[in-house]
């Protein structure tokens, strides 16, 4: 009885253990994912930070010993067998995770851990790059979203464009920054395409004055790949020139502040209003005269 329940420890010990050591096969339909980014000098950066904080501590430093000592072994990224994987498959392992290997899904964003591939690729010569379909020189293709940043102590305005469907960075994609003014709006800047992170960076005038609490209604276009242009931030931002509570030029202001009203609108304005009664007074005694006579002549 004894004897047949170690046998059983030992068989199943075993069949994990052999289960461990098998190659992890990545599904065929994944192998063939393409990182929708170009990988630049900016995703490597960012790959790195990522690498050292959540990969570092198993996987080692690249082309290190250091790795830790675990079963099976956490590849070095450096390594041969390592840089044998296609990116869709170094993606899917990263993803998913196997025994001791965590799944990143819910860690890491798809855009990260295409950075951190970005960065584990220096480690091999031979690489070269294929990019996926979403990177878009030409103009984009289906529905974008983006994200405004506003500093206002250097007058940049920041712009991240990422694809809907999948989370990703825009590479290229053309946009236009505009304010909106009394009449129709006021573009700002030039037309800018984003980099591989995504990121546009517009300047922003910094005399640009906006309502009297510094709002400015401000909207980014960006161009499709058809040439037309959608708009796809359309949102007020809180600047820092004010505009003067009493302009002349204001909508309103002269009107509705009357000790603010220029002194010689004061005078016009009163003497209008006094010549428009002096009129209708002169009418009344015209007439009265006229009854005056004709009940004169009647009698
Ligand atoms: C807790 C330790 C641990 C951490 C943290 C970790 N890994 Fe792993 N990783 C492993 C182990 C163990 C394996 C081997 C798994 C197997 O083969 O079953 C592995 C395997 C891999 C593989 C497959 C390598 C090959 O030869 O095919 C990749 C790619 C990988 N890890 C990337 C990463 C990245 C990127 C990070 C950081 C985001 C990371 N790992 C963080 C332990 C870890």
């Amino acid at each position: 009885m004894k004897s047949s329940f170690i046998l059983i420890v030992v068989i199943s010990l075993f069949g994990t253990f052999v289960k461990a050591q098998t190659p992890w096969v990545v599904p065929d339909d994944k192998k063939g994912l393409l990182a929708p980014i170009k990988f630049s000098d900016d995703t490597r950066k960012l790959g790195l930070e990522i690498y050292n904080k959540t990969c570092v501590s198993c996987h080692g430093h690249p082309g290190q010993p250091d790795q830790a000592k675990l079963v099976p072994p956490p590849a070095d990224p450096a390594s041969k067998v390592y840089q044998q994987n296609l990116d869709g498959e170094l993606f899917y392992k990263i993803t998913e995770g196997r025994g001791l290997m965590p799944s990143f899904k819910k860690m890491l964003k798809s855009e990260e851990i295409w950075n951190i591939i970005s960065y584990v690729r220096t480690f091999n010569k031979e690489y070269v790059q294929k990019v996926g379909a979403s990177d878009s020189s030409s103009g984009v293709k289906g529905k974008v979203t983006a994200k405004l940043n506003y500093t206002v102590k250097n007058n940049k305005i920041e712009v991240k464009v990422i694809q809907q469907i999948n989370k990703m960075p825009i590479n290229g994609a053309k946009l236009s920054l505009y304010a909106k003014r009394n009449f129709g709006w006021l573009p700002l800047d030039e037309i800018r395409s984003s980099n591989s992170l995504g990121i546009i960076t517009f300047n922003y005038p910094n005399d640009l004055p906006g309502d009297k609490d510094g709002n400015v209604n401000v909207k980014i276009n960006m161009a499709n790949a058809d040439g037309t242009e959608q708009t796809i931030i359309d949102t007020i931002i809180k600047t820092e020139v004010k505009r003067s509570q009493y302009n002349l030029l204001d909508n309103r202001t002269m009107w509705n502040v009357r000790s603010m009203a220029p002194i010689w609108l004061v005078l016009s304005y009163c003497g209008a209003v006094l010549a428009a009664w002096g009129v209708i007074f002169y009418i009344i005694w015209i007439l009265l005269r006229i009854r005056k006579s004709g009940s004169e002549t009647s009698n």
